[in-house]
């Protein structure tokens, strides 16, 4: 596996995070870049009794032998990224491509004042949809412009490919999820640009060539935050009564629940080409599976969980995660 894609199959906060820094862990690439929308994202990453939750840098920094980028196609919001590199302490190794879309204050306060993105859409109001627009009229800044960020530029595409030359491993990192992608997701329930796996290639200057795996993860119990059509989703009270209640990591926002969706899966496996795909939060499924981190030690009831999505995506499922933290994941990526 040289170079691996990784996005997530629903609407988002999958825990794409968890699984990019368990491959990073044990494949170790020597970049991880980031791809997707902007700072709307927020990626969760628990390592022992530590949860960092990043928006701009990307979530495999929990690895420390790679190189962190953040590709040509994401926006940057500079404050939130010198903020997260001097919080992490990941400054020497992380850089942006001088070319990424620059999120102004501007852009933040039309986000959140707008009716129509911030309350029909329900956007996370960090700018990512004004400052989109902003650059596909061609008046945005780039990375380039700003002073700040002038000791963290580098070409993504150039030292991406060159890597994947000389052989060396590479991951993609996804944000968002497919079904509030701009092209195929719930329109205009979504987000401001295309979130599957041939955006995040291009993103980082990577042709479709170049792409070894997608792996493409879903959560047992797929979660919304904002607004749009959501069809396997549950009342407030039966998640409440599973005691499977979520909260948005940029927004705080109580997150929507709903059972696995089949159709979703199958059409997210389709379009972003996956290869493998992971399951994330088995653990609600059966609480008993807690911390597993083999697939011996999963329950009955788990284990028929895992066989009803294979037979629904129809790719191998290889990693499960059965609990927040990194260590807690079930690795069958040699079994396959
Ligand atoms: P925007 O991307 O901030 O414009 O928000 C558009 C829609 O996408 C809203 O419903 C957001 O809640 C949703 N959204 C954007 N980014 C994420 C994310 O990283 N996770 C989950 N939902 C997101
Ligand atoms: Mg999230």
């Amino acid at each position: 596996m040289t170079c691996i894609v990784v996005v997530g199959g629903f609407f988002g906060d999958e825990g794409k995070g968890k699984i990019v820094a368990h491959i990073a862990h044990r494949d170790k690439p020597a970049i991880i870049s980031r791809g997707g929308v902007g700072p709307n994202a927020g990626h969760t990453v628990t390592v022992g009794d530590k949860a960092y939750g990043v928006r701009m840098v990307p979530s495999g920094f929990v690895y420390p032998g790679a190189r962190l980028f953040i590709g040509t196609g994401v926006l940057v919001d500079p404050r939130v990224f010198l903020h997260e590199v001097e919080l992490l302490g990941v400054g020497g190794r992380t850089f942006v491509d001088g070319r990424c879309g620059i999120i102004e204050e501007s852009h933040i306060q039309r986000d959140k004042k707008d009716e129509h993105l911030a309350k029909t859409i329900g956007s996370t109001g960090t700018g990512c949809g004004p400052a989109n627009a902003d650059r596909v009229l061609r008046i945005a800044r780039q990375a380039k412009d700003v002073p700040e960020l002038k000791d963290f530029l580098i070409d993504v595409p150039l030292e991406i490919n060159r890597a994947l030359k000389a052989e060396e491993c590479v991951i993609l990192e996804g944000s968002q999820g497919f079904g509030i992608s701009l092209f195929f997701g719930t329109y205009p329930y979504v987000t401001s640009k295309d979130t599957s796996a041939s955006q995040i290639a291009a993103d980082n200057g990577v042709g479709p060539t170049n792409i070894d795996d997608v792996m493409v993860v879903f959560k047992a119990y797929p979660t919304r935050v904002g607004e749009g059509p959501f069809s396997t989703e549950m009342s407030m009270e039966t998640s409440k009564e599973k005691g499977i209640e979520e909260f948005g990591t940029v927004t705080h926002r109580p997150r929507r629940i709903g059972k696995w969706d089949s159709k979703l899966a199958q059409y997210s496996v389709m379009v972003n080409g996956a290869t493998q795909a992971a399951i994330t939060g088995i653990d609600r499924v059966d609480k008993g599976c807690y911390g597993a981190t083999r697939y011996d030690q999963l329950s009955r009831t788990a284990r028929e969980f895992v066989d009803m999505v294979e037979e629904d995506i129809q790719i191998p499922v290889t990693l499960i995660s059965t609990g927040p933290d990194v260590s807690h994941i079930i690795d069958l990526r040699d079994e396959v």
